[in-house]
């Protein structure tokens, strides 16, 4: 039998990224923050990943490496072993959230020591490797790939190498990528690179780099721990709330997404196994949900989505709904919804449940257009991630008949929802073969609905 760990909940995109999963960690973290502590544990991705959380003055706060959870009193957030953490972009937004918050209004951080860093080198490096690369020309700039590869290649850096400063190490490091990128013809010290400030640096010297990330890790200092005893101890606990944060989606794991256009971490629920050297089974974990926008799906990057939409609605979902990257700011690709795929993440990523966000993106005179399965050459197949098997399928769509946007928004419950909304969220359970236990309605965290009893 199950062995289910009570008042426990993981979130990870069911798609190609940015679905809106911030708001349902938010959600959930507050919810189960009114009846005790709650820690919100993200184990992957570093400033790729991008969340913009607005406060009811105005004020907007991006979050890249920070849990969504960090506005929330009573939460404690940790930032996991497998996060590639960048250490001046980090300083960035705790300052950016120390700006709209006062300390008690926030959320306790924890930064596993051994957390890795992505580092300017690694952001050098991927700038270069572009030019010589004749995909994969479309990652965030953010250093990430770099960053897991040395992980591979069994020299990473990590948390704990700057807080407690490895000479020694960290100049090899900057050695290392010295010849890296000298062998692929440019010079790292004069190469520039982003920053989640705006503007872009230099790498700059040896002495500069070192001295640049010996000043940062002395006020990162305060927030670095060894977290395992930490967390077996909360995880034992069952009155304490988990909220499991996963960065991107399944659809850009490097194993279940198609390349070039996937990131360099776990995206699945089986990275949180990992990061926490096994204190954490996922299979424990109560809702392991996915988190899809409910009548179209975005992307950004290369590949060419089977359910592209080549249409002015497109033009019109992207404008409506902000379709715009939070890191990169591109404009992203607007596609019907791909059942087939989204079954295959699904099944990949072990999601038992789908929250569905942007119910509201609906236009009384367009039907809602799903794709519900391929066909190649009259033979019906299934969802793979291969982008030249992707290029020759056939996609097969179904409509429904749009719902009143203005009922949707006023309904509390499952059953004051309009009878489109209703059929169509069951035609999706179906087919993805999990059931959805949530639906959004808008940014707001009232405006979610709740279909299932989750327990919170
Ligand atoms: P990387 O994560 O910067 O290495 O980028 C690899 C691929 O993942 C690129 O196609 C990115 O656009 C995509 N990607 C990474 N993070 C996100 C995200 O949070 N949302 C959507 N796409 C992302």
């Amino acid at each position: 039998m199950k062995n289910v760990r009570p008042r426990s909940y993981a979130i990870c995109g069911g798609a190609f990224g940015d679905e809106g999963k911030g708001r349902i960690v938010d959600m959930l973290v507050h919810k189960l923050s009114k009846d005790g502590l709650v820690v919100v544990y993200r184990d992957n991705g570093g400033a790729n990943a991008g969340h913009t959380v607005e406060f009811p003055n105005g004020q907007r706060v991006a979050l890249h490496q920070l849990p969504s959870g960090v506005f929330i009193q009573g939460a404690v957030v940790v930032l996991g072993k497998e996060m590639v953490l960048h250490p001046g972009d980090l300083l960035e937004e705790l300052s950016q959230v120390e700006a709209v918050t006062v300390t008690k209004d926030r959320a306790e951080i924890k930064i596993d020591e051994m957390a890795l860093l992505s580092l300017d080198t690694h952001r050098a490096f991927e700038a270069v490797l572009k030019d010589w690369q004749s995909g994969g020309k479309g990652s965030t700039g953010r250093g990430i790939a770099p960053a897991y590869a040395d992980v591979l290649l069994r020299h990473p850096l990590r948390v704990r190498d700057i807080t407690h400063f490895q000479d020694e190490k960290v100049k090899q490091h900057y050695k290392m990528y010295t010849a890296l990128i000298a062998g692929l013809g440019q010079d790292l010290a004069t190469i520039e690179v982003p920053t989640l400030a705006g503007q872009k640096i230099v790498v700059g010297s040896e002495d500069e780099f070192v001295a640049r990330l010996k000043s940062q890790a002395q006020s990162l200092k305060k927030y670095a721990e060894s977290v395992h005893d930490w967390l077996a101890e909360q995880w034992a606990d069952h009155k304490v709330g988990f909220v499991f944060e996963k960065a991107q989606a399944v659809g850009l794991d490097c194993r279940w997404g198609v390349y070039p256009d996937v990131t360099a971490s776990d995206t699945t629920f089986a990275g949180i196994f990992s990061a926490t050297e096994g204190v954490i089974d996922p299979n424990q974990i109560k809702v392991k949900a996915g988190v899809i926008k409910a009548t179209y799906m975005s992307s950004v990057g290369t590949r060419k989505l089977p359910t592209l939409m080549k249409t002015e609605l497109a033009d019109l979902i992207r404008h409506d709904a902000h379709e715009y990257g939070a890191t990169t700011k591109r404009p992203r690709d607007i596609a019907y919804l791909d059942l087939p795929a989204l079954k295959f993440f699904s099944q990949v990523g072990k999601i038992d449940s789908l929250v569905l966000t942007h119910m509201d993106v609906i236009y009384p005179d367009q039907p809602v257009k799903v794709c519900v399965g391929y066909e190649v050459a009259g033979k019906k197949v299934s969802y793979r991630p291969d982008q030249v098997f992707l290029d020759a399928v056939k996609p097969i769509y179904k409509e429904f008949k749009p719902w009143d946007a203005q009922q949707l928004m006023q309904a509390d419950s499952r059953k004051e929802l309009p009878k489109e909304a209703r059929d169509f969220l069951d035609f999706v359970a179906k087919q993805v073969g999990v059931p959805v236990i949530m639906i959004t309605t808008g940014p707001q965290r009232e405006q979610g609905i709740l279909l299932e009893d989750i327990g919170v």
